[in-house]
């Protein structure tokens, strides 16, 4: 699945913008949440994604990298998320932070910075719906996608057959078509794309583009 980044969209119109790339093809609306403490960028809250939950049908993923999630779960649920991923390196606030996202009905997930391990989200696998590790540094767009992600997907693919694990594979950060199909063949099931969709003209022929090179991995 194609969850493109809203945070490569033009925030001028970015109602428009939502509409425009689930009209495109797009399976998941990713939106990333920054607070200028967890990383260093600042971009949207639980306000902004309510005024856009109208444009689409489509499910919201919502990407928090802030670094007091639990104060504002349920004001993300109330906007409108379908899935909520918190970071790992805020271990201190797991697993609670879980099960209070579980207990809104919403879907979870945890993400991993580059450098921490999968023996950091390895307890939680049962608990949770989706795997983010991340190929870039959590923060900004349009940066270089870091290979010894794909250490850490053959390892979590491992794992789900395994443990026989219900469990989604995103990976985010410097996806385009050739590493769309590297991480495809690790077995990634979401790819989160923002520069390589909005920066192109024809919106469906780059989520497409991207999709065809996921899977001829
Ligand atoms: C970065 C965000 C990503 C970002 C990806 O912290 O989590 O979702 O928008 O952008 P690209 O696809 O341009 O690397
Ligand atoms: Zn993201």
């Amino acid at each position: 699945m194609i969850a493109p980044s809203m945070l490569a969209s033009d925030f001028s119109r970015i109602g428009e913008e939502v509409h425009r790339v689930a009209e495109a093809g797009a399976d998941l609306i990713h939106l990333d949440v920054m607070d200028g403490h967890f990383v260093p960028n600042l971009t949207m809250g639980p306000q902004l994604i309510k005024s856009i939950r109208s444009y689409t049908g489509l499910p919201f993923d919502v990407h928090l990298m802030i670094t007091e999630p639990q104060a504002y779960i349920d004001a993300f649920v109330d906007a409108g998320s379908d899935l909520i991923t918190v970071h790992i390196e805020l271990e201190e606030q797991f697993p609670t932070i879980i099960n209070q996202i579980k207990n809104s009905g919403v879907k979870v997930g945890i993400a991993l910075r580059p450098k921490t391990p999968i023996a950091a989200v390895e307890p939680y696998l049962d608990d949770i719906d989706l795997v983010l590790p991340m190929s870039v540094e959590p923060g900004f767009g349009g940066q270089s996608f870091q290979t010894d992600t794909l250490n850490k997907i053959d390892q979590l693919h491992q794992l789900i057959q395994t443990r026989k694990l219900d469990l989604a594979i995103e990976v985010d950060g410097g996806i385009n078509q050739e590493t769309a199909a590297l991480v495809g063949r690790c077995g990634a099931t979401i790819l989160v794309a923002g520069t390589a969709i909005f920066g192109q003209d024809d919106l469906r022929a780059a989520i497409r583009a991207l999709r065809e090179a996921a899977s001829s991995g």
